[in-house]
């Protein structure tokens, strides 16, 4: 994107590799492709409409936004709000048959008034809390509070579902604590003659590192962050994926500083020799942690320049020793490949210390979203 200040392009074509390989992976449960927060801050949309393209099914999301847009675009096809709704939200999603999680007695008598309202049955999936401790029926309560709520006009019960707490721990007891804890819901349930044509609990981590919650009675999972060749830190990788997101810029200024120089806010960084030192118009409002303060890189002309000085909103400044050619206007790779050289979302999820997750979801507005294929 010639004309951009900071871009990021969305590789669509790898995108559809990655669908295909979790979809493959999965079987025989069906996929569910989680959507939220703008597809993790990466365009919903577009990102969508091509996965429909390759016969995806059915979107989950977070918030009634989200769902209204997906099924203005695809009508017929289901959109789940997966975890929790305000009342506010209710009457809006029955009204657009977005498919209703049901979390709590409240909530669901909340629909059911709605769907009476509104004389239509509200298509929902009840949450059980295996052990999350966020949201949906204790698991203790949760087959008499669900039985209780089927008594409610207007609903119909498409699914359950649960949440792993720490999936990407392929070695943690909670693990198999939560799935014998969603069992026993279950049995309880059918015990009372209770079925749900969709069960689910697996997502991204899950579907690596748990193959227990991809067969019976499990028959859906959701997968997110992974559709974007992403993965978690820790935990194995059952299968690779193609990386989709390149993050470039441009070289803005480039300038000699003499030894003593500091360098941004703070003077968190002193030049110890004269310096050819860069400035890079990308900043931590458009995604650029504060944490690759004097601790990250970005490659320019394939060569790997040590951010220097604190970052700070709309700039870092970087260190062209690497790359005594670099130019005003060079390409600057934040996320991607530049000649042999790579950096990776994980790459700068390690150096802030957090979860790729927050990385993606943290680019900014002003970052120009592409997409390519
Ligand atoms: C309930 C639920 N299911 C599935 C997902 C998708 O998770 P992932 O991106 O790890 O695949 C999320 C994301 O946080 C979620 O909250």
């Amino acid at each position: 994107m010639p004309n951009s200040r900071v871009w990021l392009d969305v590789d669509l074509t790898a995108i559809a590799k990655n669908f295909k390989v979790i979809r493959n992976a999965v079987k025989p449960c069906e996929l569910m492709v989680v959507l939220k927060a703008n597809a993790y801050g990466l365009g919903m949309l577009p990102i969508a409409e091509h996965l429909v393209s390759l016969g995806a099914t059915r979107f989950g999301v977070a918030e009634l936004k989200e769902a209204l847009a997906l099924k203005k675009r695809f009508p017929k096809l289901p959109v789940q709000i997966l975890s929790g709704l305000l009342e506010q939200e209710v009457d809006e999603c029955v009204r657009h048959k977005i498919i209703c999680p049901i979390s709590s007695p409240t909530m669901a008598r909340w629909i059911s008034r709605a769907a009476v309202r509104q004389k239509r049955k509200a298509k929902v999936h009840f949450k059980v809390d295996t052990g999350m401790g966020r949201l949906g029926f204790p698991h203790l309560q949760a087959a008499a509070q669900i039985a209780a709520a089927l008594k409610l006009p207007g609903l119909v019960a498409e699914g359950i579902l649960s949440h792993f707490s720490s999936a990407n721990n392929p070695q943690d007891g909670k693990n198999r604590e939560q799935l014998s804890n969603f069992r026993a819901v279950l049995d309880e349930l059918n015990a009372k003659g209770f079925e749900f044509p969709l069960v689910h609990m697996a997502n991204s981590d899950a579907i690596h590192n748990l193959p227990e919650a991809l067969s019976a009675p499990f028959n859906l999972a959701r997968t997110g962050v992974n559709l974007y060749g992403v993965f978690d830190l820790e935990g194995t990788h059952a299968y690779l994926l193609k990386p989709t997101l390149t993050l470039q810029t441009k070289l803005l200024s480039r300038r000699l500083l003499q030894a003593g120089h500091t360098i941004g806010y703070g003077c968190t960084h002193t030049l110890s020799r004269d310096t050819w030192v860069g400035t890079v118009p990308a900043g931590y409002a458009d995604g650029i942690p504060l944490a690759a303060s004097n601790a990250g890189h970005v490659l320019i002309r394939g060569q790997s320049c040590p951010v220097i000085g604190r970052v700070s909103m709309d700039y870092i400044t970087v260190d062209l020793t690497p790359c005594p050619q670099a130019r005003e206007g060079d390409l600057v790779t934040v996320v991607g490949r530049s000649g042999k050289s790579k950096i990776s979302i994980e790459d700068w999820a390690r150096i802030k210390q957090t979860h790729p997750y927050e990385i993606i979801c943290a680019l900014g507005p002003r970052v120009e979203r592409g997409y390519k294929g």
